[in-house]
């Protein structure tokens, strides 16, 4: 790692990117080089959209908050699975090698250089039904109570819930490099995170869903998606509580923690309104209120 200033590396002056890319037409990979002036804080992300501006305009990527939110940006970077945002040049180009290898997601079909098709991805965390499951819908839809979860309840969903569907644990995951049906590490991640809320009653038809040769039964348990995941969620983690889940489902031994129904729902908290600052003669000495509120708002428009 170069110097690091305040907590923020300082890349060498001038960074090489090797960048993996894929061609549509020919339905092939080449590499191809760029050297950049580099900043301090640059990220990787910030490194492509330099070398589009000022060197490349053919050059796709995906990308959206710039900020670890949105989970677009996912890349291979210097061999790892990473998010092109939150990886600062500096981090990983040092004035010895000053070299950014970029590749595009591994286990993802190409669509055009970096840019990869998540289509499978998102089908398969559609498969395991991300979403609370209640099983009298009309206690969803007419939001006359609250279930209520302690803080130790929304402490174990907690972590998986930060999950931004990224997919960079997937591309890091060997079991999804050998088998495309594989759910994966993601779509495995959420299903804890619904079977384990206490106020879900879908668990039933999810645990059934993943307890095939192509769900959780399939991970290794190799952890390289945990190491990965710029979120922290350990999916690795999750699939063994799904693991363990299942078995003592079959064994009889485990047994759903749900949550209490509290309402009907009733806001006693202070009234909003009551935050809201009056206007008053006070705050606007000379003002006539009663006037300006009566009095209609005239705006000047110059039509050209
Ligand atoms: S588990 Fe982590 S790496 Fe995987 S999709 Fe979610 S945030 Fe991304
Ligand atoms: S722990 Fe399981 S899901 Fe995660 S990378 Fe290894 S095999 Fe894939
Ligand atoms: S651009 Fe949104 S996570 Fe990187």
């Amino acid at each position: 790692m170069s110097l690091v200033e305040g907590g923020i590396p300082t890349p060498p002056e001038k960074v090489i990117f090797k960048i993996k890319r894929f061609d549509p037409e020919k339905q092939e990979f080449y590499w191809k080089e760029y050297e950049i002036e580099t900043f301090r804080g640059m990220t990787v992300l910030d490194a492509l959209l330099k070398i589009k501006e000022e060197q490349d305009s053919s050059l796709a990527f995906r990308y959206s908050c710039r900020m670890g939110v949105c989970g677009s940006c996912g890349m291979v970077i210097n061999g790892m699975p990473r998010l092109a945002c939150q990886t600062q040049v500096g981090a990983i180009a040092t004035e010895g090698n000053p070299v950014v290898t970029v590749e595009p997601l591994y286990n993802y079909p190409p669509i055009r250089d970096l840019f990869t098709d998540f289509t499978s991805f998102f089908e398969k965390h559609k498969s395991v039904k991300p979403y609370l499951i209640r099983k009298d819908p009309q206690e969803t839809e007419t939001g006359d109570a609250e279930f209520a979860m302690t803080p130790e309840e929304y402490e174990d969903i907690y972590q998986f819930s930060l999950c931004i569907s990224c997919g960079v644990c997937y591309a890091a995951c060997p079991v999804a490099a050998m088998d495309p049906l594989y759910l994966g590490p993601q779509a495995l991640a959420y299903a804890w995170r619904y079977v384990s809320d206490v106020r879900d009653e879908g668990y039933e038809e999810r645990l059934k869903i993943i307890d095939t040769e192509h769900g959780c039964h399939r991970c290794h348990f190799a952890a390289s998606c945990s190491a990965v995941c710029p979120k922290v969620v350990d999916p690795a983690m999750a699939i063994q509580k799904l693991r363990s889940t299942l078995y003592k489902k079959k064994l009889g031994a485990w047994k759903k923690k749900t949550s209490k129904k509290v309402g009907p729902y009733h806001y006693e908290g202070p009234s909003r309104a009551k935050k809201v600052p009056q206007l008053t003669e006070a705050l606007l000495p000379g003002v006539d209120l009663e006037a300006k509120i009566k009095e209609p708002v005239n705006i000047d428009i110059e039509l050209k």
